[in-house]
């Protein structure tokens, strides 16, 4: 094993906040950028306590928000690094709610933050290799690398999306919409 790796477990974090009524929006749920500010806090203290240095986040894979989060709530934040790259590594969390009378807890969102360890002088810096103990750590490991190639295949494909719509040879895809076109 390199000197410099670490495991899963060295990093491993839970945050837990009490939802209060200044995060709730104007239906009264929590604000989802509530729940972004948390899981970015939570993404920088694992990946910074694994790479032992300052990361700054580059992408987030997936916020979808499956059920609404109340004021009063606990919510939770799991976080573990999964993936680790060159200078890269993959902080995966895992977001659950729980109403604290009845104890209920909902899942609220999984998601992938990817973070880059930065230097003295702010460059991208090599983070310690990753040490898999447990069959479920392999699987988030490998998950993370299919994700890689399948953002890579999405990306190819919004930039072809990009260089080829074509409005005026396109329009009748738009029949079926709910949009009224006013072109002058
Ligand atoms: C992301 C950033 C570090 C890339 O810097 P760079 O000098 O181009 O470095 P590289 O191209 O070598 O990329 C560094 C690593 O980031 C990864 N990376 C870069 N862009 C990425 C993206 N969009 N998604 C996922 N990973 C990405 C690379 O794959 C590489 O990983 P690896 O070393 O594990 O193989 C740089 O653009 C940056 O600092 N961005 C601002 C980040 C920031 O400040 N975030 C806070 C929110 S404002």
């Amino acid at each position: 094993m390199p000197v410099n790796a670490r495991h899963v477990e060295n990093s491993k974090i839970t945050l837990t906040e009490l939802m209060i009524p200044s995060y709730a929006n104007f239906g009264g749920k929590i604000h989802g950028g509530i729940l972004l500010s948390l899981m970015d806090k939570v993404a920088y203290a694992c990946a910074s306590k694994h790479s032992g240095n300052y990361c700054v986040t580059v992408n987030i894979d997936n916020v979808d928000f499956l059920n609404p989060v109340e004021v009063g709530d606990l919510v939770s934040l799991k976080a573990s690094v999964n993936y680790v790259g060159k200078t890269s590594l993959v902080v995966g969390i895992r977001v659950t709610a729980e109403n604290v009378k009845t104890g209920e807890v909902r899942h609220t969102n999984t998601s992938y933050f990817t973070m880059v360890a930065k230097d003295e002088a702010n460059n991208p810096t090599i983070v310690p290799e990753l040490v898999l103990e447990k069959k479920v750590e392999v699987r988030r490991f490998l998950e993370a690398l299919k994700r890689r190639e399948l953002k890579k295949e999405y990306e190819a494909g919004f930039s072809n999306l990009k260089k080829h719509t074509n409005p005026e040879k396109e329009l009748s895809q738009l029949e079926n919409e709910r949009c009224q076109l006013a072109l002058a």
